[in-house]
């Protein structure tokens, strides 16, 4: 908050009628924002609000093809709203001075960026991160985030991403919490909550902007920005939930997905943008494109950039991601009477106010402190809390006759292209993240344990793929191939693994394997480490298969095959002290998984929460007409939920406070959990409901709750979910969120398959 005595100071710098001195606190009421944004907006040019729904990039790390030119010049004129992909108070400085002493009504900037999972302290991927089923640390995580982006002048950050996916094909799955409706909506929550804390006022808070609006996860076969086509009652009820949990939570700003919508983009889509988010939604905040969003509008056939943008607009996107069709074709636009001044009018009004709403008109610098920077960025405690972050996203795959943890004074051949790598630590989309301040397994292990009797062989190359070398390295990923050959490369870890008593190999894919652009076809290990693999377990030693990965992958060999799977995802700056303690056992890996790993390619999309079909099959009989492949199992390698722990649980047979639940009651269902192994850990027992006749088709298992419980060894918990009818809400064919009495289905598990079962009667 801004004393008195510095808002004297700025207002006698900038002059006592200047425009920010008129915002005499941070966080005004709405009527008194109402009227500094009315004498504001009478004073504007229709320049000057066009300028305002413009938002350039500048600097570097563009993701698009278009880097916008002469930003300052611009700046100067009024003609910009925000900027993205530039940080450090210095750089912010510059710009936001610029702004404030050389444009004419002195309009501060917003200063966006992706700040997507971590700012310089790089969390586990959102993907990964979900796989802790922690909202406070989840909500942690972003709260850091945003301290330290705050600390680095930005404002604004592009995240949470809540696309639901369940096509792992889909690079993009791992920015976001996976396939269920109802987890990824506490975790929309929860990450909006940590940027932008109780109030926006607050001078380590930012805008949160939750992306992309709408279905960007349903992409065609998986396809990046390809199409999507699906019916509204999908579209209520498994995809739009975190959407609408995010708004709920008071996202301040949307992105609008590059996707097309029953027929009309979303960046045009009228329906959505204006009928949904607003008038049904009740969203307040801003819109904003995706990166030169409004002119692909041209490419999906819908006309020349005038026509598009003033489309867009009218739908209900105020602000223009890199793309300039705002600033160049509205005024036009207007003058032809194609859109009114109204919506321009609005689209403005938005985008200042969310500027009030930060205060930013009360101070423009309030971003700027170097002193925060140097103290709050990496710091020790958010790297401390990092650590703790990864350990608890990390799951367990397998782990035969407890080979994991590992002892510490045995003999152990440290394995792969990324088993002493730090370049890929911290994933995809780590965009302001120092590569060089991660930590590599190696090192953790050496940091854990010095004299731990580690030797090292890379074993093969990370990627040697002609076709996606090519491609990723166009893209940045330097991938040269070792001085070695790859029958060397595997001799070398052979020989390693037959000197010891146990290999960990690391493998997975190269960070920018996943993320925006990076569709796959085959989801196998890539064939070179696979060879590695093979070889590796044929020595016959015990082997450990450490994964690091954006997507699930498929893993049907090395799951027959390996005796022990931990998947890591991509783990952030403190990856390898992570790794070190789960591998150790001073931390039990807990984390469950939020999207399915599939057998094969050919079996996607693969999710639990799927309808029952009229043919279901039961994965037995050799009946023909069933729903049903003749070359592989319905079945997922690991279902949704699913991940182990060093120890083991027990979970008794479900008891019902009652049989029938009414209307305004609650009935409760309770089990028992043990932990009957030989470690303390955590269990995430969750809770599935199925509606068995509907009016509708229904899942056939849809998570309703969950519980993270911690138990020492031998110890037992009862754990009580409470179940009412607001719980068995669904949209129906007139989309009307409704419930219907019947009979409901009740499981409790550690995973979506593996469940107690009961049953109730729900009567209105
Ligand atoms: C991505 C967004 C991102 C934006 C700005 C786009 O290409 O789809 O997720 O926020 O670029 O970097």
């Amino acid at each position: 908050m801004k004393t008195k005595t510095s808002l004297i100071l700025l207002a006698a710098l900038f002059g006592a009628n200047s425009l920010f001195a008129q915002q005499k606190k941070a966080a005004g009421t709405d009527q008194e924002m109402n009227t500094f944004i009315n004498n504001l907006m009478a004073k504007m040019t229709i320049d000057e609000k066009i300028g305002q729904l413009n938002l350039p990039a500048v600097g570097f790390d563009v993701t698009g093809p278009i880097l916008s030119e002469g930003v300052d010049e611009k700046i100067e004129k009024g003609l910009v709203g925000g900027v993205f992909n530039t940080f450090t108070p210095q750089a912010v400085r510059k710009l936001q001075k610029l702004a404030i002493t050389k444009s004419r009504l002195k309009i501060p900037l917003l200063f966006g960026y992706d700040v997507v999972h971590g700012h310089k302290t790089i969390f586990t991927i959102p993907l990964g991160l979900s796989a802790s089923w922690d909202m406070s640390l989840i909500e942690k995580s972003a709260r850091i985030a945003a301290r330290e982006a705050s600390a680095d002048g930005l404002n604004w950050t592009f995240s949470p991403m809540v696309d639901i996916a369940r096509d792992p094909r889909w690079g993009r799955i791992s920015e976001g919490s996976g396939e269920d409706p109802y987890l990824g909506s506490l975790i929309a929550a929860a990450m909006v909550k940590g940027y932008q804390t109780n109030s926006l006022a607050n001078k380590d808070a930012i805008l949160a902007c939750v992306k992309h609006f709408a279905l960007y996860g349903a992409a065609e076969a998986g396809r990046d920005y390809n199409t999507t086509d699906m019916s509204l009652i999908r579209m209520y009820n498994e995809y739009l939930p975190p959407y609408k949990a995010a708004v709920d939570a008071g996202s301040e700003t949307v992105m609008v997905s590059f996707n097309d919508i029953n027929g009309t983009p979303a960046t045009a889509n009228k329906w959505l943008l204006t009928d949904l988010l607003r008038n049904q939604w009740g969203f307040k905040g801003f819109v904003v494109s995706d990166y030169t969003g409004i002119n692909e509008l041209v490419a999906h056939g819908l006309g020349d950039l005038k026509t598009v943008s003033a489309r867009s607009l009218d739908a209900g996107t105020d602000m223009d991601m890199v793309g300039e069709g705002f600033l160049t074709t509205l005024k036009q636009s207007l003058e032809e009477k194609k859109i009114t001044q109204e919506v321009i009018d609005l689209a403005c009004r938005r985008i200042l106010e969310s500027k009030y709403k930060l205060g930013l008109f009360a101070d423009p610098y309030k971003y700027i402190d170097e002193k925060r920077a140097k103290t709050e960025i990496l710091s020790k405690q958010n790297r401390l809390d990092a650590r703790k972050i990864a350990e608890a996203s990390m799951v367990l795959l397998k782990n035969n006759n407890q080979l994991l943890p590992l002892k510490k004074n045995a003999k152990i051949a440290l394995i792969g292209p990324l088993a002493d790598n730090k370049r890929d630590m911290i994933g995809n989309w780590s965009a302001a993240g120092d590569w060089k301040q991660a930590i590599s397994v190696m090192e953790g292990l050496k940091n854990m344990a010095p004299d731990m009797n580690i030797t090292y062989a890379k074993g093969a190359n990370l990627v040697d793929d002609p076709a996606i070398l090519k491609q990723i390295n166009a893209n940045g990923a330097e991938i040269t191939a070792d001085k070695k050959s790859p029958e060397e490369l595997i001799n070398d870890a052979v020989a390693a693994a037959k000197n010891a008593d146990i290999a960990v190999v690391v493998l997975g894919e190269s960070a920018i394997m996943g993320g925006e652009a990076t569709s796959r076809t085959n989801l196998d290990l890539l064939p070179n480490q696979q060879a590695l693999l093979k070889a590796i377990t044929a020595t016959g030693k015990p082997v450990v298969l450490v994964l690091m990965n954006s997507r699930p992958l498929t893993l049907s060999w090395e799951d027959a095959n390996v005796p022990a799977i931990l998947e890591t995802w991509f783990s952030g700056t403190e990856a390898g002290n992570a790794i070190a303690d789960v591998l150790v056992g001073n931390y039990n890996p807990a984390g469950k998984l939020t999207a399915t790993f599939p057998h094969s390619v050919g079996q996607i999309p693969l999710y639990y929460n799927h309808k029952s079909t009229g043919r279901p099959y039961d994965g037995q009989s050799n009946e023909k007409f069933k729903s049903r492949y003749i070359d592989s199992s319905n079945e997922p390698l690991y279902p949704f939920g699913y991940g182990l722990s060093y120890t083991t649980f027990s979970i008794s047979p479900i008891q019902l406070s009652s049989k029938t639940l009414t209307e305004g009651q609650g009935l409760t269902a309770t089990v028992e959990v043990k932990n009957t192994g030989n470690f303390d850990g955590e269990e995430v027992v969750q809770l599935y409901i199925q509606d068995i006749y509907g009016t509708v088709t229904r899942p056939v298992k849809e998570l309703k709750g969950f519980k993270k419980i911690f138990l020492k060894k031998g110890e037992a918990q009862k754990v009580t979910f409470t179940i009412d009818a607001a719980l068995l809400k669904f949209y129906n064919t007139e989309l009307k969120f409704i419930n219907e009495a019947g009979d409901f289905n009740v499981f409790i598990g550690s995973n979506s398959r593996d469940v107690v079962e009961s049953q109730f009667n729900f009567t209105k």
